[in-house]
Formats: C-alpha cells, structure tokens, sequence
C-alpha cells in the first residue's frame, strides 16, 4: 500500500488521500518566542494532503490534562479546550488542505513554555509529533543608581524587570575592569513569572567615574545596559578606611593613656601607704630611743616621692 502510494505520488505528483499512511512533522529543535508576542508552532503532513472530514487534528501539552486546540469535523472545538488557552489559539484553515495543521498562540505567557504534541488522527493511521516551546522575556524598564556610600566607596544599584529565565548580570567600570565579583544579586517573581533582577555593588573613583549594568537573556541573545557617570565630588574626599583607622588609633592612645595613669595611681597610692607606714614606726623608734624626738607627731611631715622629710620644730 505504501510503495503504491509512493509510485502514486511520483508518477502524478498528486496530494494523497488521508485514507493513506502518513506522518506528522515538527521542527527538531525548540521554538524560541518573547513572552507577550505570538508564536507559532510549525506542525505538517507528509505527504501532503488535505485535513478532510474524518481527519482530526488535536494539539495537547505535556503537563496539560485538557487540549490546547482541538478541530474536528471540519471545525474548531472549544468543549475540551483549556481555559489558560481560549481566545488564544488558532490553527489556519486555508492552509489545512495542504496538511499544513500550525498552531498559533496568542499573547504569550511564561506558562505557555513546555512540549506540544501536534497529533492527526485519520482513519487509518494516527500520528503525532513532540514540539518544545521556549519562552524568553526581555526587560522592559531598567536604571542604575546612587544608593548610598559605603566603606571608602559608592553603594550603586541596578534594577530591572520583565526577565525570563532568570538573567545575568555584569558590573562593568568605564576602564573596562569587571566589577561582577564585588556585587549581589537578587531576583523576584511577579504574579506573572516575569523575574525582577537587583544587584548591589560598591564602587571607588578611578579614571573613568562611569560604570555599566549589562543584563543579558542568554536564551534570546539578547542584553541591556544602563551606564551610571558619577562625577568626581560624589566620591568621598576622606577615605571612609582611613576615618574608621583614625578612630580606632584615637581610641588605642586614649585606652593607654588612661592605663598608665591609672597604673601611675596605683603605684603612689601604694608607695605612699608604705612610707606613712615606715614614717610612723621610724617615729616610734626615734620616740624610744631620742625622747626629744617625741614630739616628731606634731611636726610637719612631707611625704614626697618615697623621700621623707621630718622638719622638727626644736
Ligand atoms: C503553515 O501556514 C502558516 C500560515 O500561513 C505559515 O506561516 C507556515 O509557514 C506554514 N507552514 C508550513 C510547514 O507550510
């Protein structure tokens, strides 16, 4: 039957009937499309030949229990269509008489992305074919900006939004050094799935004052940048290290010097306790032995510096 159909096709170059084997074809290789713009999923028969009554043509998702778009009986059905799909699809009606059964999707979403299955199934033969969508959001807004000093440096902060999958970010100086290692990096899903990307990085004056934030969609190619020029006077004069050394340096001086006086103290508190102790023993044994010292209590006695001073009236 087949070889017959293949002669048949050779000799008068004639659509074949869909009563006859054929086969369901897709592109390879995954389809890439921008999240809010139209796809279309490239499905046809080969042989060519025309979707009749009895043909129905069926696209599913993998990870869908429901059809995406079904038509049959020459007519689209909606009875089992998902709902994340109505309105959205639609398949071509001129070109179904020359097995052409495409599927175009409306208004992309990030759900969108997965494998279809583009499926005919005539009387006597069914077929289908696997075809994976890729979706990719490229930003829509984005900025650079001051977001404060820190260290000896300025804190800059680049944002934007629209991103699918998550992107990449690079930090770039105006002198070409690449800043990516120093910074942070955060991403946030909006209700959408569009990813929001932030990141953080502390830069110092140098010759060219600019830097860049280049976001980049590795799976559409494609990047954006926003450029930041800071002018000279917005760099710290002082360095923010040398500020926080000096302080620290003030602090080690001010902590010694209140040790030593504090240890100096000490030292003559004791010292003086000593000679108080000595002088009046000394006044004791002068007491004892020279009575005419006795009356050493009431002269003036000068403790100073260890050395004592006994100035008798007599
Ligand atoms: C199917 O039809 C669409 C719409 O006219 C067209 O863009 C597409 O190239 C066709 N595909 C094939 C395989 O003929």
């Amino acid at each position: 039957m087949e070889i017959i159909d293949l002669i048949v096709l050779f000799l008068f170059g004639m659509p074949l009937s869909i009563h006859g084997k054929f086969t369901v074809n897709g592109p390879s290789h995954p389809v890439v499309a921008i999240v809010g713009e139209d796809v279309l999923l490239e499905c046809w028969l080969k042989p060519e030949m025309s979707v009749v009554r009895n043909v129905v043509v069926r696209w599913l998702k993998s990870d869908l229990g429901s059809a995406v778009h079904t038509y049959r009986n020459r007519e689209d059905n909606t009875a089992d269509q998902d709902l994340n799909y109505r309105g959205r699809t639609e398949l071509f009606k001129d070109e179904l008489t020359k097995g052409n059964i495409s599927l175009r999707i409306k208004n992309t979403r990030v759900q969108d992305e997965g494998k279809y299955i583009c499926s005919a199934d005539g009387e006597t033969d069914f077929k289908e074919t696997t075809i994976e969508l890729k979706l990719g959001g490229l930003g829509r807004e984005h900025w650079v900006q001051i977001e404060g000093y820190q260290k000896n440096g300025i804190q800059l902060v680049c944002e934007s939004n629209g991103w699918f999958p998550e992107p990449e970010l690079l930090w770039t100086s105006g002198n070409g050094q690449d800043l990516t290692a120093q910074s942070e990096i955060r991403f946030q899903e909006d209700s959408k799935g569009l990813v929001t990307v932030q990141s953080n990085v502390a830069v110092m004056r140098d010759s060219s004052n600019r830097f860049k934030c280049l976001i980049q969609n590795k799976l559409l190619r494609k990047e954006q940048e926003a450029t930041i020029q800071i002018s000279d006077d917005f760099f710290p004069t002082v360095s923010g290290w040398l500020v926080f050394l000096s302080v620290i340096l003030c602090l080690l001086i001010a902590t010694f010097t209140a040790g030593i006086v504090w240890i100096g103290k000490k030292y003559r508190y004791a010292k003086g306790l000593e000679v108080d102790k000595s002088v009046k023993q000394f006044g004791k044994v002068l007491t004892f032995k020279y009575p005419q010292c006795s009356n050493v209590g009431r002269g003036n006695l000068h403790v100073q510096e260890g050395i004592v001073i006994l100035l008798n009236e007599d």
